[in-house]
């Protein structure tokens, strides 16, 4: 099995940014924490974080011809501006879940909208990191 993650653009700030609405945890410790669940899973999992879309589109195509089995993304500001990300994922016809640090649907109205949640398997918004394990965990129990 296997499991990539992809982090979009500003989550390389994880840790200082904005924490009221992102947490503390940096983008290295989540990371962590999911290489250890997916290692006592027996499964293989690869984290890419970019701030650039034409890195994540590549990584995406490339995660089609690696055969990878299951995507947990964070598309950050793309979620709400990125047709072409979007069509990546549908490209590559890989399942995906859709996850969120904060509750975008309590915040502003401009993050309310995502290009991605029709044809995401779910979406985990709210949770904070905790919304990556939970995600992870799902994907680990998909047969
Ligand atoms: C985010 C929410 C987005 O609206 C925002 O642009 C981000 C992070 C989140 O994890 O809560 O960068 O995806």
């Amino acid at each position: 099995r296997k499991i990539l993650v992809l982090h979009g653009p500003n989550l390389n700030l994880l840790g200082s940014r904005e924490p009221e609405h992102y947490g503390r945890d940096t983008l290295d410790s989540i990371n962590q924490r999911l290489q250890q669940q997916a290692r006592q899973a027996s499964a293989s999992l690869e984290t890419f974080q970019s701030n650039s879309e034409a890195e994540l589109i590549n990584r995406i195509h490339q995660a089609g011809r690696d055969g990878v089995n299951f995507i947990l993304i964070n598309p950050a500001a793309f979620t709400h501006t990125s047709v072409a990300l979007r069509d990546a994922l549908a490209g590559v016809n890989i399942p995906f879940v859709e996850i969120h640090l904060s509750n975008v649907f309590a915040r502003e109205s401009f993050r309310h909208h995502s290009y991605f949640s029709d044809l995401a398997v779910g979406i985990i918004s709210g949770l904070g990191a905790k919304g990556y394990e939970l995600a992870l965990e799902f994907a680990l129990a998909q047969p």
